[in-house]
């Protein structure tokens, strides 16, 4: 075993709270692409942060409708991979052990919750809906291959995913949970995010202000100065050796 994984394990098994923030570096060994990674086929030319805005939807709400059906195309069949499995097996080591355990994610696919395990949402869900203007939510049908717009049967104005934009607040009670979560915890665990977004990356911030001890698990790590424990390499390889070393 790795000195830094004999560390981590060190600090999990003296923790009272585990925060745990998974970017979409998690999903990448399920299939789904990164969001500063290069986008591929029809959208390579388009950079996600000129998709995922108001003004990008007000400007050509077909564009970004079809860019949302795209990419639920792309997510529709992808499994979780060894890295969710191992953060259920996480907390429920967590749980036997009597510490409290968050887990909050960036990601807007459910694989965390295919693999069994709940996490706060903080960007929304790629397979909600809502209306772009009175904000009801809206259930589609679910043929992802359709690029056609729809419209609220409330007050007519387009519908959009229900996903947080660039620009946009994070949901209240979701955030408010993190704050909570992150304020209270002893370690701090981020998982395969770039940590270039806030508020989401400000999380770590309020972790290290509050005294705990901050572990990064990366293939390419974001060479934070407030980390305390850079774990280089895939989530999908190394969280699973993580948990099966605590049990
Ligand atoms: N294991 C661990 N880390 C990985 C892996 C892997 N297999 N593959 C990639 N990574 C890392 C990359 O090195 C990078 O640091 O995952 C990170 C992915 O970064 P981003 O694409 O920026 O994703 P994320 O941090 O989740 O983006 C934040 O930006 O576009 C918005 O709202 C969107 O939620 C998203 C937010």
């Amino acid at each position: 075993m790795t000195n830094a994984l004999q560390q981590a394990i060190t600090l999990l098994q003296g923790a009272k709270q585990i925060c745990i923030l998974t970017g979409a570096g998690i999903s990448a060994e399920s299939g789904i692409p990164t969001f500063r990674d290069k986008q591929t086929g029809l959208w390579e030319n388009f950079r996600a942060e000129d998709l995922a805005s108001i003004e990008a939807f007000d400007r050509d709400p077909k564009l970004v409708w079809s860019w949302y059906q795209w990419r639920r195309n792309l997510v529709i069949d992808k499994q979780p991979n060894p890295a969710h499995y191992a953060l259920a097996n996480l907390e429920q080591w967590a749980i036997n052990h009597n510490k409290t355990f968050y887990l909050i994610t960036q990601n807007v696919d459910d694989l965390h919750e295919q693999a069994g395990i709940k996490a706060t949402h903080l960007h929304g869900h790629l397979w909600k809906n809502k209306c772009s203007q009175c904000e009801a939510s809206y259930d589609a049908d679910n043929d992802y291959t359709q690029d056609m717009l729809l419209k609220c049967p409330l007050c007519d104005a387009y519908i959009r995913p229900d996903i947080v934009w660039f620009g946009e607040m994070l949901p209240h009670d979701e955030w408010q949970l993190a704050e909570y979560a992150v304020n209270n915890c002893d370690v701090f665990i981020s998982i395969g995010t770039s940590s270039l977004v806030y508020p989401a990356a400000g999380l770590l911030q309020v972790a290290k202000r509050q005294g705990a001890r901050i572990i990064e698990i990366n293939l390419n790590p974001t060479q934070n100065p407030i980390i305390d424990l850079v774990i280089s390499g895939k989530a999908g390889e190394i969280l699973p050796s993580l948990v099966s070393a605590l049990e």
